[in-house]
């Protein structure tokens, strides 16, 4: 099974710009290379910081433009979302029996949970109240020995970024205690802004960069807070005995200098 994790959109009203990039384009161009590319995918996730300011008119260009796009698309929140506003426009939801982003599908027998951490300003942080716990601990019960890939904005670990460390899920380990036991294979986070992969107490983990501005890995290593990397979208394989996460840097993609027909015959 084949799906594409995108991040990090900070959509503000079509035509404006965000620290000198132009957030919808960057989606717009996003969303066509996928639909060029991977057609195939069975959906596309995007882990939330949908709206750089959570503005209603954001959310309805946002959704106006996914209602044109053939796959299935889930949407989560981020610490820059506005969870009201979102649902005065996505008034379907997803959401959950207490007004959080939460959903879950399932698969090819794998259960996939979409986690609302948004805990609201003025922090940036994330949090995962008693609410939505007793949502994940329903979830997780219903899952069995089916095997689990959550979704969430905010790491629930610390990723060693002297920034990032201080904006991550606040309730980090009253949240992981509810995974004992569950057979969580991988947790898919955004938040970062960079690409990150590793593994954290058995479960691999793996982070897009944004689609538009970045965070640099070390903080004073360019003149400003962000950095201008490439972006780019994961794009997942996942089977019943692995996980292969690619990301690609959609943007900088362009031919290498040599002959179109050369070193073609040399893959055996
Ligand atoms: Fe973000």
């Amino acid at each position: 099974m084949k799906f594409i994790h995108v991040s990090d959109l900070h959509l503000v009203p079509k035509g404006d710009k965000l620290w000198g990039l132009d957030p919808f384009v960057r989606l717009e161009t996003c969303l066509d290379d996928i639909i060029k590319l991977h057609s195939d995918a069975a959906f596309v996730v995007i882990s939330g910081d949908l709206a750089e300011k959570g503005d209603v008119l954001a959310y309805r260009q946002l959704k106006a433009r996914l209602a044109d796009f053939p796959i299935e698309t889930h949407v989560m929140l981020g610490n820059h979302d506005d969870r009201a506003h979102f649902l005065s426009v996505f008034t379907e939801g997803p959401k959950d029996d207490n007004g959080f982003v939460q959903s879950a599908i399932t698969r090819d027998g794998t259960r996939f949970l979409f986690l609302d951490t948004l805990k609201g300003p003025p922090s940036s942080a994330g949090l995962y109240c008693a609410q939505r716990q007793a949502w994940l601990k329903t979830e997780l019960a219903a899952a069995g020995k089916h095997p689990l890939y959550l979704f969430m904005h905010h790491p629930p670990f610390a990723i060693a970024h002297d920034l990032m460390d201080l904006i991550m899920l606040d309730d980090a380990e009253d949240f992981l205690a509810l995974l004992h036991g569950h057979a969580v294979r991988h947790i898919f986070f955004g938040h970062a802004h960079r690409p990150i992969s590793g593994q954290f107490r058995g479960m691999s983990f793996s982070a897009p960069p944004s689609l538009v501005h970045q965070l640099p890995l070390v903080s004073d290593s360019v003149a400003t807070i962000y950095s201008d990397e490439p972006a780019m979208y994961a794009v997942v394989h996942a089977a019943a005995d692995k996980i292969v996460v690619h990301m690609d840097a959609f943007l900088n993609r362009h031919p290498a200098d040599m002959d179109p027909q050369a070193e073609r015959g040399t893959w055996h």
